[in-house]
């Protein structure tokens, strides 16, 4: 069955919402949108987001524009674009007031203005919040703002498995209801993808079991082009064993890191920001006194350091950080009002994402991605705490228009090949569901993560990427042997999570290619064979595209408005 929308949403998240929110507005309700989540609506990813987004309100206290920017810069290690940049800090002060006349609680200050506190790598306190709870009263305002108007369809619960393109044109997606099973094709004059990120080819990650990067792979497989995906953001406070986000917040609300004797370990290795200093640099420095012994021993190899938070006082940790509190209470039992909290590095952001230009537009003439799926290059080689949800808001609210100025010059609904829909149909529900493989996907999805603990972790070098690169061919090599059990068609998360560690095994080769050809150290990218940033051969984005044989790399070149690289210091 084919279903036609003028804009299909792949992705319910802060920016999926965000660009539905503007579409419905500036059209007055009547663009007809379908909004696809494999998830209930409001049970995506971007709810569990803690910390809020930063932007500048208070020129007339000291904080600019042009401040942000540089923050920004120097926090991605000079890989950012920075016309992108100064698009983006400019644009978001006005999504946080929308988002305050949707009706968002943001905490305030004792005058009645928004409350901002200090995040890592921000030379000023720019990170605004509702308590530590921030990603869920987002996504609440978004949503109730979008119920004024009747011209969306959702389908939550809906899988989608690939995009249908023909002539560097999107027509259709192909998607399963996962409570009915039934195959269907949904066909729009243009696609936003903000399907999030990839992070569950992580075993200690701060994601939902759901993020797993099937809008990176579904778009890579249809011939757009991945940039910068050996940049993986490890966020410094995971809670142990679980994974949890112990929200920077904490640290910017004046928490401490402490190594096994008691230290404040950051005087050593960024004296001037602390533990407020950018998360490449805090992650690096928890691992290296992991690595020199003065740690703690944890559960399952999970060696950790402390988050103490016990000189804050109750008041501060029941008003600014309930979250944080009642984590630690249900998860471990303790209470960081009087107890330190057990943290270490954990998987949390993927830098890259697909290629986009200023306006999120990809290189298929009516695509768009807005979110963590994106790489606008805003992030470069290590993206700044609280710059994430802003950024799902800037880019929803820029593809949104983008998307709109499109259809205002009346495209024609495509055709959707048939073959190729009933191609999709034939390889999911009788290649791979009747295949009689014997291998189990949940196995290989652990080994999987496995490897890319061990192998792509905050500290690389060439030959442990290498033999990564070999386990994940060898894992891929399995997959084709793999064992659907469940042959009903409602609800079978076997099917599902075997497409989803299809597309984790597609992006994790892709994430080593690319790093084991950055020979250099940048931001979240640090190996132990080239310690340094070399400028001259690595100053530019890398890009992989989907071949049979593999990614096929390139690069392009990064745009420098204002400020030339230099030595980064904290
Ligand atoms: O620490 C945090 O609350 C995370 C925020 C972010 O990733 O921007």
């Amino acid at each position: 069955m084919i279903i036609d929308h003028d804009v299909i949403i792949l992705g319910a998240g802060l920016a999926g919402l965000r660009a539905a929110v503007e579409i419905s507005r500036k059209s007055d309700g009547k663009v007809n949108v379908g909004l696809v989540s494999k998830v209930q609506l409001n049970r995506a990813h971007s709810v569990c987001a803690e910390g809020g987004p930063a932007a500048v309100l208070r020129e007339e206290e000291g904080d600019s524009y042009d401040l942000h920017a540089w923050d920004t810069v120097k926090g991605s290690d000079f890989l950012a674009d920075q016309d992108v940049v100064y698009r983006f800090v400019e644009t978001s002060p006005m999504e946080l007031l929308l988002l305050d006349h949707w009706g968002l609680p943001w905490s305030r200050r004792d005058d009645g203005r928004i409350l901002q506190r200090p995040f890592g790598g921000h030379s000023y306190p720019r990170a605004t919040m509702a308590a530590d709870k921030t990603g869920f009263f987002e996504m609440q305002a978004l949503y109730d703002h979008l119920i004024r108007y009747q011209n969306f369809t959702r389908y939550d619960e809906v899988f989608a498995t690939s995009i249908i393109a023909e002539g560097g044109r999107f027509c259709g997606l192909t998607i399963i209801d996962m409570a009915t099973g039934e195959f269907q094709v949904l066909r729009g004059k243009a696609l936003l993808i903000a399907s999030g990120g990839l992070g569950n080819l992580y075993g200690f990650t701060t994601y939902s079991q759901t993020v797993t990067g099937d809008g990176q792979a579904m778009a890579y497989r249809a011939g757009l082009p991945l940039e910068d995906t050996e940049f993986l953001q490890f966020h410094p406070t995971g809670l142990v064993p679980s994974g949890i986000l112990m929200t920077e917040g904490c640290r910017g609300e004046g928490g401490y890191l402490r190594n096994k004797n008691g230290d404040r370990f950051m005087e050593k290795y960024a004296a001037s920001k602390m533990e407020v200093a950018p998360r490449d640099i805090v992650s690096r420095a928890e691992t290296m006194e992991l690595i020199e012994g003065r740690g703690f021993t944890g559960p399952k190899g999970l060696d950790y350091v402390h988050l103490d938070l016990t000189h804050l006082g109750a008041d501060k940790i029941l008003h600014r950080l309930p979250l944080i509190r009642e984590v630690t209470m249900k998860f471990l039992g303790l209470d960081p009002i009087k107890e330190m909290i057990p943290i270490r590095p954990v998987a949390h952001y993927s830098m890259g994402g697909i290629e986009a230009d200023i306006d999120g537009k990809t290189k298929m003439d009516n695509v768009w991605v807005a979110g963590e799926v994106a790489c606008t290059s805003m992030h470069g080689a290590n993206r700044l705490g609280a710059n994430s949800t802003a950024e799902c808001l800037v880019w929803g609210g820029i593809t949104g228009a983008e998307i709109l100025k499109y259809l205002g010059t009346n495209p024609k609904m495509p055709d959707v090949p048939e073959d190729r829909a009933k191609a999709e149909e034939k390889r999911i529900f009788h290649d791979l569901m009747e295949s009689e493989g014997n291998e189990n996907p949940y196995q290989l999805k652990e080994e999987l993560r496995q490897v890319m603990d061990f192998h792509m972790g905050v500290f690389r070098d060439g030959q442990e990427m290498s033999a990564g690169l070999d386990k994940v061919r060898e894992l891929k090599k399995r997959f084709k042997n793999v064992k659907i059990e469940d042959k009903g068609r409602i609800y079978n998360s076997n099917l599902v999570n075997a497409l989803e560690l299809e597309n984790l095994l597609l992006l994790s080769e892709a994430m080593i290619v690319s790093a084991l050809a950055r020979e250099e150290s940048r931001g979240a990218h640090a190996r132990r064979d080239f310690t340094t940033r070399d400028d001259d051969k690595w100053l530019k984005h890398t890009l992989v595209r989907f071949t049979d044989d593999g990614p096929k790399l390139d690069y392009k070149d990064v745009t420098i408005t204002k400020w030339k690289p230099v030595e980064r210091k904290y």
